[in-house]
């Protein structure tokens, strides 16, 4: 079965099951400034897990776009992968274990045809937090998963939570056992040997941890995570997700076009050319900061690696065309933005090539300077400038360094970069936090009007109204919210007549810092999604408007100019987009 099988499969099956259809989030999060990309299917659902109703429903499914780059190191390997599609399907306070665990057993055996005898599952083994979960074990046998092959572990294995904060829960997992023999007679479904390949997740999300411990959450959810890249394989009888109609033509090609051979190489080659793809596709640019760093490595990754296989990197744009053909039958976004998709790369190519001419001088000078002194080992400083302006990975400088007999100081150069990481991290969160990349006079301005357009949407259209994206420029606010037809033009036009109505009267602006909990009481609005911090802003104008947010925000709202909205649209299934300018008169 091809991937694009599966994924139907499963988003028909959950259908059938009540459940709707929700697009696919961005890879890159609109509104999350704890997250670099968008990294599971929850991740944009995290308000409705704490309660907020959803417009779809309390039965959800989609197939998620992912990036995750904490293994990054890793990739090369048979197996890891920075992006990847998250099949998933969620019950907001609806279904839980039992049923949960009937659905995804019938989907595996009954629409894959998976044998019963391939699968083994694992459940969580109880603590001091959460009891030991005999309920899913019990529906597992129920479902006719033999006693021994129910595994229970504790939190390591079968617990999960997004990062440190959030909504969590047991897990319950299930594995399938690639008929590989087993490496010692204790070997289990946690045992990494290759032999069991964790296939899919239920998360029983009825716990929210923070600081002080965990918490119940007031409604029971079910959060479920398939990978699709790696039950693909598994069907196919695939030893890797690059031997599947995934990786395969760009692979081939790899084989074809290399003169030095290193199958590593061509998997990374593969994988990161694909992530940058998506991730340019979804807008992301490279850059020197946060998300953009990320996608600045895995190109210069993937250049270092067509070096390696001494490919000619003129072969770059032939290489991207083969990836989006391969992969537009599942992304369809990726043909109408192939162009933008081929000239970001090739760019960022071009200036790598120069950059990597450039360190090697610099490279050279050190070492000058070393022999000088009759010193062999490259200081961390000079190993992190390297890096950090020159785009050389630490290993690149440490080959350079064997070939003058040198060693490089890791450990210092691990310091730095750590250090880096941290700052580039807070930056994102900052950045985010407002929704503000540049913050002048009028981003400022339309930071505020957003408030009062977001307010004033509630109170024509009703409290159903929730904002799910927002972008400014010093052109002009979008908007995005939740909303399940089109605004009528009577409509927007009351909303641009209250806005302006508040903006005459002058109103003044005030901050205020409180718990989650105490801005959430106060009647606040506002996605909530700062609520991993301490402490949040709440900013209020005047008796109209009071919202969560990062600010800043105009004193008063006197001089803000005439509020215009300028388009309606559809964003996507069942969220509106609203485009609106300040007009200074
Ligand atoms: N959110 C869960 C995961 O990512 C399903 O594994």
């Amino acid at each position: 079965m091809k991937a694009i099988e599966i994924r139907n499969k499963y988003i028909e099956f959950f259908k059938k099951n009540g459940h709707k259809q929700i697009p696919s989030a961005p890879l890159i999060p609109e509104n999350d400034p704890s997250v670099l990309f968008t990294t599971a299917g929850m991740q944009p659902l995290v308000p409705y897990l704490l309660g907020e109703p959803h417009p779809q429903g309390k039965r959800l499914t989609n197939f998620q776009k992912c990036v995750r780059t904490n293994d990054i190191e890793e990739v090369g390997d048979n197996r890891h992968l920075t992006y990847f599609e998250m099949l998933g399907n969620w019950s907001l306070g609806d279904y839980f274990k039992e049923e949960s665990i009937a659905m995804s057993f019938e989907f595996l055996t009954k629409e894959l045809n998976i044998p019963v005898e391939k699968l083994s599952v694992t459940c969580f083994a109880g603590d001091d937090d959460c009891a030991r979960d005999t309920i899913s074990a019990e529906a597992w046998k129920k479902a006719g998963i033999p006693e021994d092959r129910i595994y229970f572990y504790g939190k390591d294995d079968n617990w999960w939570i997004a990062g440190e904060e959030g909504p969590c829960g047991p897990d319950t997992e299930m594995f399938y056992d690639t008929g590989k023999p087993a490496c010692s007679p204790e070997c289990q479904p946690s045992c990494d040997c290759g032999k069991y390949v964790e296939i899919w997740n239920n998360v029983f999300m009825e716990f929210f941890k923070d600081k002080n411990g965990y918490r119940k959450l007031e409604q029971q959810n079910v959060d479920t995570g398939l990978g699709l890249e790696r039950m693909t394989m598994l069907l196919q009888g695939k030893e890797t997700p690059f031997d599947t109609e995934i990786f395969a033509p760009v692979m081939e090609k790899l084989l074809k076009l290399q003169k030095v051979d290193n199958i590593s190489s061509r998997r990374l080659v593969a994988e990161h050319l694909r992530s940058s793809i998506m991730i340019i596709c979804d807008g992301g640019r490279p850059s020197n900061l946060d998300r953009g760093y990320v996608l600045r490595r895995l190109i210069r990754r993937m250049i270092r690696h067509l070096n390696k296989l001494e490919i000619s990197l003129d072969e770059l744009s032939n290489l991207i065309e083969l990836n989006i053909e391969t992969l537009k039958e599942m992304y369809p976004d990726l043909e109408k933005n192939k162009d933008i998709i081929k000239s970001v790369l090739i760019e960022e190519k071009d200036k790598f090539v120069k950059t990597l001419a450039h360190g090697e001088r610099e490279f050279e000078k050190e070492v000058k300077k070393l022999e000088q002194k009759g010193e062999n080992l490259i200081d961390g400083k000079v190993v992190f400038r390297l890096y950090d302006t020159y785009g050389f990975p630490p290993e690149v400088t440490e080959e350079l360094a064997k070939e003058h007999n040198l060693k490089i100081d890791l450990e210092g150069f691990n310091k730095l970069f750590k250090e880096h990481q941290e700052k580039s991290r807070q930056g994102a969160g900052q950045k985010f936090k407002g929704g503000l990349a540049d913050q002048n006079e009028q981003t400022i301005a339309y930071h505020t009007a957003t408030h009062l357009l977001h307010q004033a949407l509630k109170d024509v259209l009703g409290d159903h109204v929730k904002q799910s994206g927002s972008n400014i420029t010093t052109e002009r606010l979008r908007f995005d919210f939740t909303h399940p037809q089109k605004v009528t033009k009577e409509e927007l036009a009351k909303v641009e007549e209250i806005v302006n109505k508040q903006i005459q009267r002058d109103l003044k602006v005030t901050c205020e810092e409180m718990s989650y909990d105490e801005a959430k009481a106060s009647g606040a609005i506002g996605l909530f999604t700062d609520k991993y911090g301490d402490k949040v802003k709440v900013y209020t104008i005047g008796d109209y408007s009071k919202e969560i947010c990062g600010g800043p925000h105009v004193t008063h709202t006197g001089d803000m100019g005439r509020f215009k909205i300028k388009k309606e649209e559809s964003s996507s299934s069942g969220v509106r987009r609203i485009k609106a300018v300040l007009i200074k008169e």
